[in-house]
């Protein structure tokens, strides 16, 4: 019978936790932007990475809108106010659930250009070339995010499509402040931006971007109008699209207009499961998130994870090996649905994942080349927000450029930055993309196919009432992000900001190392943990939760992640 160790101390751990609230709260671009951390509200949040998104979607939400209505201003507001993953040049995935209990969920993931082939980043040798996977034209996906807004508002939308989108034309027009962050990363990229683009984009400025500039956006308030004007002819036809075609043509990228012509975006089934009376609403394929969510959880549901205690070395050896094993199935194993048989039933089979952790133990380190991916008889920048209306319905939307500024190609009299989203998938069989993930035949580059994505918006309900909106940028670590804070709600009942502030910790197989934030755990615990044959890296903030919780009294409580200058709304 498994023993479990007694319970660390998780004194040094609250007096972090509390620090970080507390300069959460009063700290990050407090002179720019109103509070952003640590929301309770009565009816209705927005939780989203910038706060003039929140600010959008709160608005939406009070002239009558419903979490629909705001999923697609905040997601049109992210494209303006935070260029870095918000976008209209890439794609994203949502979760929702209505407040009668129905639930669904959108693939406006892009897709491999028609050109598009399994060996094109390739070199003669067989050599793979990631720079251009990553960075200029050639990394270009099919966009997705314009047609997956207006298939969503045509769905479900209350107010007119117009009033949704007007304000981030407004904001592209007169300008977007920016915060500390935005510049450092601005500045952070203006050797790519030059590198990749022939003209001068807004973006490169010949002095260093600095706290409290103005962007202005002329281009992409002129491509926003565009689409308020003609709706998807005004992105994927017309001038935007002869736009973005020339821009193709002059870098040698494979985006054509029937590319664009082609492109939908997809009604998906979200996968469902259930953890300690929970259940679990989460994205399926083109994403690996949902599946990989679900197996760990149902690894880790047969151990007392509070009797571990929270951060501890044994909670993170088990997560640890949880992780471990369900990456290295999302390698083999996961793919796009619609080009590749995913055994989604075996690999959510509750025997199947009881037997996964039957060479665990806690008195010694596991290794990735002992563990690999099961088999049967058959075969990091994104963006996350959180909304909840005044009527219980709920969103949980995941979008994405891929990398930061994506490919850093920006549509030159567009204004909008493309994604390098085409790394996404496995340029070669086991060579890393940019987040170390490996893949093989399910991933492989195809016409049409969409890219495996780790994206996780999630819902979780309880006794049939919504409990939870949760979801994270990261990449790779997406998955383990979710996971987490989905443990700390309920196996150790943090409230959603504490929840989201606390440190976190990441595993995926190869490399076959624990990621750790740096600073943010107690040297004793991670010292256990080496001693055990762990292999520690220590790293900077792993991923920007946003997540809103329903108190048991109703009240929404946010999690809005202080490493970023993520904001709620509400009211
Ligand atoms: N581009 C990150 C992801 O979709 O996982």
């Amino acid at each position: 019978m498994l023993k479990y160790p007694k319970q660390t101390s998780i004194h040094l751990f609250s007096f972090k936790l509390i620090l970080m609230l507390w300069l959460g709260c009063f700290l990050h671009t407090s002179s720019l932007y109103a509070q952003q951390t640590g929301l309770i509200t009565d009816k209705a949040m927005v939780v989203s990475a910038h706060p003039e998104a929140s600010r959008i979607g709160k608005e939406i939400l009070q002239k009558g809108g419903n979490a629909f209505d705001a999923t697609v201003a905040v997601e049109f507001a992210l494209a303006v106010a935070y260029p870095i993953a918000g976008n209209i040049g890439g794609g994203g995935l949502l979760v929702y659930r209505k407040n009668n209990g129905e639930i669904g969920a959108l693939d406006y993931r892009e897709k491999a250009p028609m050109k598009a082939s399994r060996d094109m980043y390739l070199d003669a040798k067989g050599n793979a070339q990631d720079n251009l996977s990553q960075l200029g034209h050639l990394a270009v996906g099919v966009p997705g995010t314009v047609d997956g807004m207006l298939r969503l508002h045509k769905q479900f939308g209350k107010l007119p499509f117009k009033e949704l989108i007007q304000p981030s034309i407004d904001l592209a027009q007169k300008g977007l402040i920016i915060t500390e962050k935005e510049a450092n990363n601005l500045n952070r990229f203006q050797d790519d931006f030059k590198k990749a683009n022939k003209h001068a984009p807004h973006f490169i400025n010949n002095t260093p971007w600095k706290t409290g500039d103005v962007l202005k956006q002329p281009d992409l308030a002129q491509t926003l109008t565009r689409i308020r004007e003609e709706g998807r002819a005004g992105f994927y036809a017309g001038k935007t699209a002869e736009f973005l075609i020339k821009e193709m043509k002059k870098g040698g990228g494979i985006i054509s207009q029937m590319d664009l012509d082609l492109y939908q975006a997809i009604w998906r089934r979200p996968v469902v499961g259930t953890y300690r009376e929970h259940q679990i609403i989460s994205m399926s394929p083109p994403s690996s998130g949902g599946i990989l969510l679900l197996q760990m959880l149902e690894m880790l549901e047969t151990y007392n994870l509070e009797k571990l205690g929270l951060h501890s070395a044994e909670m993170i050896q088990l997560i640890t090996e949880v992780e471990r094993r369900a990456y290295a199935d999302r390698a083999k194993h996961l793919g796009d649905m619609d080009f590749y048989p995913v055994p989604i039933e075996n690999l959510l089979d509750k025997k199947y994942l009881q037997q996964r952790m039957e060479d665990f133990s806690f008195e010694k380190a596991g290794n990735s080349t002992q563990t690999q991916a099961g088999s049967w008889s058959v075969s990091e920048e994104t963006t996350h927000y959180s909304i909840v209306d005044a009527e219980g319905n709920a969103v949980s939307a995941t979008t994405t450029l891929n990398g930061a500024y994506g490919s850093k190609v920006v549509v030159q009299g567009a204004g909008f930055f493309l994604n390098n989203e085409m790394d996404d998938f496995s340029i070669k069989p086991g060579f890393p993309n940019v987040y170390g993930l490996v893949g093989g035949e399910a991933n492989a580059i195809a016409p049409g196919k969409r890219m495996l994505s780790s994206m996780t918006p999630t819902i979780v309900v309880k006794d049939g009432k919504l409990k939870m909106v949760v979801g994270t940028p990261g990449g790779s670590t997406i998955i383990t992000s979710v996971l987490q804070n989905i443990i700390h709600v309920i196996d150790f009942g943090l409230g959603m900001q504490a929840s989201v502030s606390s440190p976190r910790f990441h595993h995926q197989w190869l490399p076959d190392v624990i990621y750790v934030e740096e600073g943010s755990f107690d040297a004793a615990t991670l010292q256990k943990l080496t001693q055990k044959g762990y292999k520690i890296q220590p790293r900077s903030g792993i991923g920007r939760v946003d997540a809103i919780l329903v108190m048991p009294d109703g009240k929404l409580e946010g999690g809005a992640d202080p490493r970023g200058d993520d904001a709620a709304a509400g009211f």
